[in-house]
């Protein structure tokens, strides 16, 4: 491939770049769920952790009306956060804050949160076990900490893995749902409080052309060089090619976890949590 300056922005600064809504897996819905099953209200204080351009934690706030911190390691991302957060209302600039921080420093005091928001960021990071400590640090006793994951329900050729793992610059691991659980659970004393599993799939070559355009026609794009334009619009192909041959063997979890401050007695005839 060529090389330009897009093709050597990093994944997340090429996202920021073009603007893309980048969400938790499942998006709204994923969103619905975890303020319904975790019994949030306008008193919760919520920490999301790879806030990336905003979506999750405004969303929050609009439909809670309660204080939310977004934190993500992209300085690109936390700016256009922050350039979303300001034509929101004045209400929702009141309780929503963006900065740069990272998983594994997270700047909040021990037990001061009740929800942790994790939507698709624990994948990117190197060192998860260093971030689910920090995650289980900041945590109030009995909060809850809500993780979405995508997962593998079949394991892909080894060369879906590279290329996916070439475009995030993390590697990525074939990861079951049972993965995902045990490497939550295993580094603290998370209780899982609530487990669901989702289906993806892959999309026909026209509607990932469709929205390519969709982008090409955004005004901070459509005013670019022939040359720029083509460029991103090679760069966005080649990513969103791989991601979706990487969605044929796709689900996502959605999971909440609990800071319990004892263990639970066991239960014997309890419901049997189903991984896919
Ligand atoms: C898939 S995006 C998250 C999408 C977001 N949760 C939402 O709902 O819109 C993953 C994000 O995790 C961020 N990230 C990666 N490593 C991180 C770390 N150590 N600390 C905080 N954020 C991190 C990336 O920069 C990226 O923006």
């Amino acid at each position: 491939m060529k090389k330009n300056k897009f093709s050597d922005m990093s994944y997340v600064d090429f996202i920021s770049f073009i603007k893309e809504t980048n969400r938790c897996p499942g998006g709204k819905d994923t969103i619905n769920w975890i303020l319904r099953n975790s019994f949030a209200n306008d008193k919760t204080h919520v920490l999301e952790i790879g806030s990336n351009t905003g979506f999750s934690s405004l969303e929050v706030a609009r439909l809670l009306k309660c204080n939310v911190l977004g934190i993500d390691v992209v300085a690109n991302a936390v700016n256009i956060a922050n350039q979303e957060l300001k034509q929101d209302t004045k209400e929702i600039q009141k309780l929503v804050k963006f900065k740069v921080g990272s998983a594994y420093n997270i700047p909040c005091k021990d037990n001061s949160i009740d929800l942790i928001i994790a939507g698709g960021s624990t994948s990117f990071m190197d060192n998860k076990n260093k971030a689910i400590t920090e995650m289980y640090r900041v945590l109030k006793p009995w909060g809850m900490c809500s993780v979405t994951n995508l997962f593998y329900h079949t394991r892909p050729p080894k060369k879906v893995l590279k290329a996916v793992s070439d475009i995030i610059g993390t590697e990525i691991k074939y990861m079951t749902a049972k993965d995902w659980l045990d490497l939550y659970t295993n580094v603290n004393d998370f209780e899982i409080y609530k487990f669901e599993t989702e289906k993806l799939s892959a999309q026909t070559e026209n509607t990932l052309k469709d929205y390519i355009e969709y982008f090409m026609n955004k005004p901070h794009i459509a005013c670019l060089s022939c040359e720029e334009k083509n460029a991103i619009k090679q760069r966005w192909h080649d990513i969103l090619t791989v991601f979706n041959e990487n969605h044929k063997y796709l689900g996502f979890i959605k999971c909440l976890l609990r800071k319990r401050t004892s263990p639970e007695e066991p239960e014997l005839f309890k419901i049997k949590t189903k991984l896919n």
